[in-house]
């Protein structure tokens, strides 16, 4: 029982119960323990894979090389479109998570307002423009360019929405907006997760495109908003102390 791999774990529960009281204490993700810290360090790497990934394929290598024929043909009939939209976005994929992190807003305020301009005036508004007009060229047919297109004007939408608010002194609202905005910007790395999975299952590309076109969104918002209603069931709930009939109620 009092083995060498019962102390690990037991090492390794207290660890973790620490980094958790903490994480929870600092609120690492803005609206606190809302998203464990495991999944903040996934959407860290996975948001600067995909925007590194997409300057070094679309910096460094000729265009469309790693693409479908079809796509590379209107890539190549659209060449400003697409790097203005890969450059821009990239940003605004990078620079996301950063904000988000209430620890690094309550050290560096100034740092998060000029981030935030960035963000939202170079990588939502020019990558989000260029987006739209790539939109109308995507690979996959109407159904592929509504997605896209639905996309980038929800994208645009929800970037106005946080600025307004923002310069309206409404924090809560400000945060609410980004938080669903982000949801849509890493719609660049759910693509990139969908596409993969769709090979493994078998699904001929031209088959799947169109559908990944919405899939790499949707549950991205819905799972913003899910977050929001735990973490508001979270803060409205009563806890087991102050509960009618709690040993606490009675004392
Ligand atoms: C969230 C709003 C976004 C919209 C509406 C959007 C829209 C599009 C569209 C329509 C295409 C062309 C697809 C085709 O021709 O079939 C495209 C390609 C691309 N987008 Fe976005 N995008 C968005 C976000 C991002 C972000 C945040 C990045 C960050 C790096 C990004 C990187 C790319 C890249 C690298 C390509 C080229 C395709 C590839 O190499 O995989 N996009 N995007």
């Amino acid at each position: 029982m009092d083995g060498p791999w019962f102390r690990l774990k037991s090492i390794c529960r207290s660890s973790l119960h620490e980094l958790r009281r903490t994480h929870a204490k600092r609120g690492f993700f803005g609206f606190n323990d809302a998203m464990p810290l495991v999944g903040f360090t996934a959407l860290v790497i996975l948001s600067l894979g995909v925007a590194g990934y997409a300057v070094g394929v679309y910096g460094f290598l000729p265009l469309g090389v790693a693409l479908h024929p079809d796509m590379r043909a209107a890539f190549e009939a659209h060449r400003i479109g697409v790097y203005a939209h890969v450059f821009t976005s990239a940003v605004a994929l990078a620079l996301g998570p950063v904000q988000f992190s209430a620890r690094f807003r309550a050290a560096r305020p100034g740092l998060h307002r000029w981030l935030g301009r960035l963000y939202l005036g170079v990588g939502v508004l020019v990558g989000g423009v260029a987006g739209l007009f790539m939109a109308f060229h995507a690979f996959g047919g109407l159904a592929a360019r509504l997605g896209f297109g639905c996309l980038a004007a929800l994208w645009l939408y929800t970037g106005f929405r946080a600025y307004r608010a923002i310069r309206a002194r409404d924090i809560a609202a400000h945060r609410r907006w980004m938080v669903r905005n982000f949801a849509l910007t890493f719609a660049a790395v759910t693509l990139r997760l969908w596409m993969p999975a769709s090979m493994v299952l078998g699904i001929p590309f031209e088959n799947a495109y169109p559908v990944i076109a919405w899939l790499c969104w949707i549950p991205n918002l819905v799972l913003a908003e899910l977050a929001f209603n735990q973490a508001r069931n979270r803060a409205t709930r009563p806890t087991m102390a102050t509960e009618p009939g709690s040993a606490a109620q009675e004392r």
